[in-house]
């Protein structure tokens, strides 16, 4: 271990909500000077974080080469993503900046998955109509028709830890499980899952749920062509990033009147503003301003893994990350080491 393993550094966090800060605080306080700021990072907040050694990261922030520049000339030395995901990063010119960055490898993904499931079955049963509706004492079943799970065929994109529970739980409905990936993974074989293609899955699943990482490969993965794929009833959820979605052509396709609903907890263009209340602003998103006039449409705000135990675990794991920075450690959550 380094000699200088017991110091005490400038931390700033962003993109902290009010829920997760005490237990940052709590994690934190003790031994390091913690700053938690509800800014989102990136050009024009870069200055707020001048001074800081380590700078904990949240999955809006924009950290590309200008804002990493700026980082490295204030002083930063290690990024910590409170997040799994990175795709917010520009990781070549953090090293480049001689910046070391580590994210969140692993966190519960139950929190998601079931997440993924709240959305599937909100959106199948109309959840949201029907509460709308009883508070304003209106009882009747109109509109209301969902259909069973078990026996349809789920599609999961994506197959690692989040694909999987979700698979899991896509098996205790009794249902048919589709999926596609790089990798087959052996739980969901047995589980019974068949792989296929991409377009086999687009079209014979009734359910898909969308748990791959957002990266060049699959950007837009779900296009006008894909969704063209699609039964004209499938429901859609994307609990993993917004931009795995060309939300464009999905307007047009709800627009046209096909699939049977959409469940999104992520948005490509989300940065700014999920997390904030944007309620007394004039919306300027005309795609997300549509996506939201649909009835068989739910937006959530990125939300899916905010349980109490994957937040514990997401605040735990970053305080390891600033400790093995301490001590000059590297490990599964090293995305770029320190410099030599
Ligand atoms: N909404 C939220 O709150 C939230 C929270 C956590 C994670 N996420 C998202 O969920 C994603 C999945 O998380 P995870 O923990 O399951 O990750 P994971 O790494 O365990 O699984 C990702 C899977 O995608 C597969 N994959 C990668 N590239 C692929 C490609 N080009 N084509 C096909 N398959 C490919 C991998 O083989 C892997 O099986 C994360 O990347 C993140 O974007 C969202």
């Amino acid at each position: 271990m380094s000699d200088t393993a017991g110091r005490a550094l400038d931390i700033v966090a962003y993109g902290v909500v009010a829920d997760e800060r005490p237990l940052l605080e709590e994690a934190f306080d003790d031994r390091h000077r913690l700053r938690c700021l509800d800014l989102v990072l990136d050009r024009d907040t870069v200055s707020t974080a001048a001074g800081c050694e380590v700078v904990c990261s949240s999955v809006n922030d924009v950290l590309d080469a200008e804002v990493l520049t700026a980082l490295a000339r204030g002083g930063t030395k290690l990024i910590t993503q409170r997040a799994t995901g990175y795709n917010n990063i520009d990781l070549t010119a953090a090293r480049e900046e001689g910046l070391s960055v580590a994210r969140v490898s692993s966190y519960s993904p139950y929190s998601v998955a079931e997440f993924a499931w709240a959305l599937a079955l909100a959106v199948n049963r109309r959840v949201a109509r029907s509460v709308a509706r009883t508070r304003d004492f209106d009882f009747r079943l109109n509109g209301l028709l969902g259909r069973d799970f078990h026996g349809r065929t789920a599609g999961v994109l994506g197959t690692g830890k989040i694909g999987t529970a979700f698979a899991r739980i896509a098996s205790g409905f009794g249902m048919r499980l589709l999926g596609s990936d790089i990798a087959q993974d052996p739980a969901c074989l047995e589980l019974g899952m068949e792989y296929v293609e991409r377009d086999r899955l687009f079209a014979e699943a009734d359910l898909i749920s969308l748990h791959l990482p957002l990266l060049p490969d699959t950007h837009h993965v779900v296009d006008a062509d894909a969704l063209a794929r699609m039964k004209d009833d499938a429901i859609l959820i994307n609990t993993s990033r917004g931009g795995l979605i060309d939300a464009q052509a999905l307007v047009e396709t709800l627009r046209a009147g096909r699939l049977d609903g959409v469940g999104l907890d992520v948005y490509e263009e989300e940065a700014g503003v999920f997390f904030f209340d944007r309620s007394m602003d004039v919306m300027t998103d005309d795609v997300l301003a549509r996506l939201m006039t649909f009835r068989n449409v739910l937006v959530s705000s990125h939300q899916a893994y905010f349980t109490r135990d994957a937040v514990g675990q997401i605040v735990a794991a970053t305080a390891r990350n600033v400790e093995d920075h301490l001590a000059g450690r590297t490990g599964e959550n090293t995305l770029v080491p320190p410099p030599a």
